[in-house]
């Protein structure tokens, strides 16, 4: 098991790597753009620097191409490469799994990610929303493939027209009680519904069985985690790497009654005279 902090906040980063327990590093171009947002004038090319020196060597840290062509995208995974790589030894290149030019039978993300692999550079295969997704990635010779819960399950409640409030997430059980419902209420749409139909969770249950029964050795990093609860099952479905956002880093170690247990405890250290034992 292995947890990556998704961020581009150079704070964040040594903070999180401070405490011992992180991996890695994802960003994208929106973290990157918020992070940069707060510092003012920042020049990009050295902040990128200052992030894989953050994170430091053997932290894998994610950086995206920005273009939706299969070249583009392989010339400038080519760039960051080369020109981020030796800064730390770290740069995986991120590349989405977009289809752009499908309707011509292109098919650009897995284009770029087979090239990138080929070459040897590091590829984290993004935006993977199906468990076919994450198999063709996979088998492009992606070094890690990343299935974004969150925004699965945003899809899956979008089209079947669900109200959840924020932090909910989906899985099998809710999803199958939440249809039922609907069936019983008539709801055609609902009816329609495939039985296959997968939330987050599911994507990576069913993508780590994937790479399991054909022998793929990509590794699945479960990204667009949005609380605790979320990333532990992930962990429980088999997802190799977590990425998550520091809030959700901070909640996965929180409890009130660890928080009320720590106090009872100081206190009692206290009265049973512990300071004799410390020297204070
Ligand atoms: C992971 O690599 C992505 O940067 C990230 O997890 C996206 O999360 P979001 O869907 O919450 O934006």
């Amino acid at each position: 098991m292995r947890v990556f902090l998704d961020s581009g906040d150079l704070d964040e980063i040594r903070e999180a790597v401070s405490w011992g327990i992180v991996d890695g590093v994802t960003t994208n171009p929106t973290l990157m753009r918020e992070a940069v947002s707060r510092r003012n004038g920042v020049d990009l090319v050295g902040y990128v620097e200052e992030v894989l020196r953050a994170a430091g060597p053997g932290r894998p840290v994610s950086l995206e191409v920005m273009g939706t062509r299969a070249e583009d995208m392989v010339r400038e995974g080519r760039i960051l490469y080369e020109r981020f790589n030796p800064v730390a030894g770290n740069v995986v290149i991120k590349v989405p799994v977009n289809t752009r030019g499908m309707e011509e039978g292109d098919a650009e993300g897995i284009r770029a990610i087979r090239e990138l692999s080929s070459s040897g550079i590091p590829v984290n295969a993004t935006l993977i929303m199906i468990p076919a997704q994450a198999a063709l990635t996979a088998a492009a010779g992606a070094r890690y493939v990343s299935p974004f819960l969150g925004r699965v399950d945003d899809y899956v409640r979008t089209a079947l027209g669900m109200k959840f409030s924020k932090g909910d997430y989906l899985n099998v059980a809710s999803l199958r009680t939440w249809l039922e419902g609907r069936v019983r209420e008539g709801d055609r749409a609902a009816m329609d519904v495939n039985s296959g139909i997968l939330g987050g969770i599911e994507v990576v249950r069913a993508a780590r069985r994937i790479f399991d029964v054909q022998g793929l050795r990509s590794e699945i990093i479960a990204a667009s985690i949005r609380n605790p609860r979320q990333a532990e099952e992930a962990l429980e479905a088999g997802a190799h790497v977590i990425t998550v956002p520091m809030e959700v880093l901070r909640g996965m170690l929180r409890h009130p009654k660890t928080e009320e247990g720590v106090r009872i405890f100081s206190e009692d250290a206290r009265r049973a005279n512990y300071g004799e034992i410390f020297g204070r």
